[in-house]
């Protein structure tokens, strides 16, 4: 079983797709462990996306994560950081592929709507960024027995 960091970003509350998206974790057997609306201070913001510092784009993304409240959320299931990845599509929606939730909602690669660790490295780092541990519940649900893992 694993634990992976999913953001919907600013532009995903702002454009009313918040349960669509959720949704989709959950119809996929998903299963949440921890969910919080909030905003990201700069200081989050710069840290969570540390590895990006010296990129050209760091400064706008920066911007745009602080841009306005997010949803971010601790999913939980049998390879959850590549299922999350796959159901993410790829970064720059124009390459996405129709199915994925950059794919079908996706304008451009900084109004993205996602974010899902990339690693289980990544996702533990990142957990920790963003929920101290008693945000994060540990329970079962009664499907578990369907879902395989
Ligand atoms: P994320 O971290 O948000 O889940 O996205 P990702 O793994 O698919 O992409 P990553 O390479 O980690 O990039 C982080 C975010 O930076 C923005 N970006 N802009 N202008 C650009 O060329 C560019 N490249 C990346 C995207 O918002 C991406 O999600
Ligand atoms: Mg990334």
């Amino acid at each position: 079983m694993e634990r992976t960091l999913v953001l919907l970003k600013p532009d995903t509350v702002q454009r009313r797709l918040v349960g669509r998206i959720l949704g989709r974790f959950e119809e996929r057997g998903l299963r949440i462990v921890a969910l919080k609306m909030m905003s990201v201070s700069r200081e989050l913001a710069e840290r969570h996306y540390g590895e990006h510092r010296e990129k050209p784009f760091f400064g706008e993304l920066v911007s745009f994560i602080t841009a306005g409240p997010i949803v971010a959320l601790a999913i939980e299931g049998p390879r959850a950081v590549t299922t999350v990845r796959a159901m993410m599509g790829k970064t720059n929606p124009l390459e996405s592929a129709p199915g994925t939730i950059r794919g079908d909602f996706g304008v451009a690669v900084t109004t993205n709507l996602v974010h899902g660790s990339d690693s289980l490295e990544s996702a533990e780092r990142e957990l920790t960024l963003f929920f101290s541990p008693g945000e994060i519940l540990t329970y079962e649900t009664a499907d578990a027995a369907w879902l395989g893992g």
